[in-house]
């Protein structure tokens, strides 16, 4: 069976572009085509500094959110990435495998580390390689992310590719990337040229999977939009990128293309279809956010569930691990 490996960082909260552009198609993922890996990236987190206590409360409400969007432990591998080391040796590795050049060009990177390059962690710029270290060190065919991660998982190819031939094997599989649905890149609600992101300061610019009802529809009743009435064909919204981030969420959460929500609202003013959208939402999120917060007072079980994920997700890397030390030339006891 085919292998699918996703994670996402335990920074912030989760909200609806984590859960539209990712954590969706991973539960629909999960079940017999495929044995299904989920992580909780905290080795990734700590690329900008957490402040500890925070980091551990956001790991747990990650698992929490994993598991009330509809993970279940009995079917996919859930853990946090700090607790199978073979994602750090095999990152090692790929620092040695990478160009500085490749790494140069992360999109992400130049985002993150801003004009001050220089004061960004070691970390933040090698972090393509430890997420490629993520997907092969379990042989990962397969990874659903939103769009923003498509040129890491480029790298990831790259990386896999310049192994095989530096030391003359066919080891490390090419991972297809999946990026699927009608919302793989929620813009933030307050500017459409911006992604939605845990790391904007203004908390109106996402859903967070935690808000409840009320929030939820205040942030949508704020969006930003023009004043125009929704178009009936997607064409209309060239160049209206608010109107078609409402109209691409509208259309994720409801499972149908832009198309399809375009020919029963099309004509509407924003003053009707903001009322709809919100009461989608609000129907679809909150049982989400209410098994969070029931599973956030379940603290040991999470911590059980993660235990027990990483026991099962070191038993596949180990030995891809050791298989790469060998091919590598180090030497061990067998
Ligand atoms: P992260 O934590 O930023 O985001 C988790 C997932 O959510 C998706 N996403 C979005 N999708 C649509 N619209 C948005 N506005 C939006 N914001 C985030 C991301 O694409 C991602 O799928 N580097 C990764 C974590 C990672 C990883 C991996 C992913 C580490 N190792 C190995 C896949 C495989 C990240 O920072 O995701």
């Amino acid at each position: 069976t085919p292998r699918v490996f996703s994670g996402a960082q335990p920074s912030g909260n989760l909200h609806l572009g984590n859960y539209l552009g990712a954590l969706r198609n991973w539960v629909r993922m999960q079940g017999s085509d495929y044995q299904t890996i989920y992580c909780m990236v905290d080795l990734h987190a700590i690329t900008v500094w957490q402040d500890p206590k925070e980091l551990q409360h956001a790991t747990r409400e990650l698992c929490a959110g994993y598991i009330a969007s509809g993970l279940d432990p009995e079917k996919s591998i859930l853990f946090n990435q700090s607790q199978v080391p073979e994602h750090a040796q095999l990152a090692w590795i790929f620092n040695c495998v990478a160009r500085l050049g490749w790494m140069q060009r992360m999109t992400q990177f130049k985002d993150k580390a801003g004009k001050n390059a220089q004061n960004a962690s070691l970390g933040l710029f090698a972090y393509p390689a430890l997420m490629a270290a993520d997907i092969l060190v379990y042989h990962a065919t397969h990874v659903p992310v939103g769009d923003d991660q498509k040129q890491h998982l480029e790298l990831t190819r790259d990386i896999a590719t310049k192994f095989n031939h530096d030391y003359g094997v066919d080891f490390f599989p090419l991972t297809e990337p999946v990026i699927k649905g009608a919302a793989t890149r929620v813009m933030s609600l307050r500017d459409g040229s911006k992604k939605m992101s845990k790391s904007d300061p203004s908390d109106m610019t996402r859903i967070n999977m935690t808000d409840d009802a009320d929030t939820i529809a205040k942030k949508i009743r704020k969006a930003k939009t023009d004043p125009d009435a929704l178009p009936s064909e997607v064409d209309g919204l060239d160049n209206r990128p608010e109107a078609r981030n409402l109209v691409n969420i509208y259309a994720a959460l409801s499972d149908q293309t832009a198309d399809q929500v375009l020919a029963d609202v099309g004509g509407k003013q924003f003053g009707e279809f903001k009322p709809m959208l919100a009461d989608l939402a609000v129907a679809k999120l909150s049982p989400i956010s209410t098994e969070m917060a029931r599973l956030m007072g379940e603290e040991a079980e999470i911590d059980r569930i993660l235990a027990n994920g990483a026991e099962k997700a070191r038993a596949i890397a180990a030995p891809i691990l050791q298989q790469t030390y060998d091919i590598v030339g180090m030497v061990g006891a067998k």
